[in-house]
């Protein structure tokens, strides 16, 4: 079921296991169902179903993964136990961020897989909505919540990581936008989906290690477009989710693409979908790059592209992590 993209580390190639990550096994998500450790290409089982690991297990598969496997055939009800508990781990004060992170990033992941699979199911884009709002529940609770989501365990795959970060990043910046409630939520469902239209763009493109040539890039420009076209097929996607989708690689500056739109044409919510993917795009891990770190991304959006964002809301973007640099200080 899943796209063949470039996954080192992540993916197993053959398809028959997918990664977990240890610190949401801590929920006892997989009481009912294998677990493996992944060695070079070799999986060993660790946990067979029906029983639980113990956390000092856990903390010494920790020390050598983020993630553990369970089977691709496990995958669908995996899911499914984890969604009837979902709401009760999210809004527990017992289960510590990182948990609750962790749960919600392969949640997120799954549902990410799947859309990039097929994205005219309705059910999966009705499944990207209810997980954002567990997100935003999550976000609400803790003003660097946000922060957990993007240090993800699983980051050897960019789509997802992108995806899910953007996801967090809209949420946080919404709320500090003063957004409230469905809106807050449309521009979380905006950031998981913004780059959906990269699933009808050839995987080779999407995956080459290193730039892009002029043919290719043609290519690859077109996913706002098709991404936009993809959810006007279904019904009841919000508008904003939409013109997120269609305009997040525009800018105040008209330099933008697809259609070059100015400051005053764009909706100040596409402007939250922007930042967040570029300040995404610049940390997160590639396969033919190392990501830089939050305070240089910072700086180069802010020496070089900050006029392309309303200068208000790249603040308060800003702001979010200024907040964390010091409160790690
Ligand atoms: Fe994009
Ligand atoms: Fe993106």
């Amino acid at each position: 079921m899943s796209v063949k993209w470039d996954t080192p580390d992540y993916r197993d190639s053959s398809g028959l296991y997918i990664p977990i990550s240890v610190e949401s096994l801590r929920t006892g998500a997989a009481d009912d169902f294998d677990v493996y450790l992944r060695t070079g290409s070799d999986y060993f089982l660790i946990k067979p179903k029906g029983s639980s690991i113990s956390d000092v297990n856990l903390n010494k598969y920790a020390e050598r993964t983020p993630y553990l496997y369970i089977r691709t055939t496990d995958q669908d009800p995996f899911f499914k136990r984890v969604d009837k508990y979902i709401d009760d781990v999210i809004t527990s004060d017992k289960v510590p961020l990182r948990q609750k992170a962790a749960l919600l990033s392969d949640k997120a992941v799954d549902i990410v897989d799947k859309i990039f699979a097929d994205p005219s199911h309705p059910e999966h884009l009705k499944a990207a909505h209810r997980v954002t709002q567990n997100f935003l529940s999550f976000v609400a609770q803790d003003r660097h919540a946000f922060l957990h989501l993007v240090d993800l365990s699983i980051n050897d795959h960019y789509t997802y990581a992108h995806s899910v970060g953007v996801a967090a990043y809209c949420l946080a910046t919404a709320l500090a936008a003063g957004y409230q409630g469905e809106q807050v939520v449309n521009i979380g469902v905006a950031g998981l989906l913004h780059d959906i239209g990269k699933s009808q763009i050839d995987p080779a493109i999407i995956n080459k290690k290193g730039p892009l040539d002029e043919r290719e890039w043609g290519e690859m420009k077109k996913h706002p477009q098709l991404g936009g076209e993809l959810l006007r097929a279904h019904k009841n996607i919000p508008d904003i989710v939409i013109v997120c989708t269609e305009s997040h690689h525009e800018n105040n500056l008209g330099t933008g693409y697809p259609r070059g739109l100015i400051a005053s044409k764009l909706d100040p919510m596409v402007g939250i979908v922007s930042i967040s993917d570029t300040f995404s795009a610049l940390t997160t891990k590639r396969s033919y790059s190392h990501p830089r770190d939050s305070l240089s991304a910072l700086k180069l959006m802010k020496e070089n592209i900050k006029a392309k964002f309303d200068q208000e809301l790249f603040m308060k973007f800003v702001k979010l992590f200024l907040a964390e640099e010091k409160k790690a200080g």
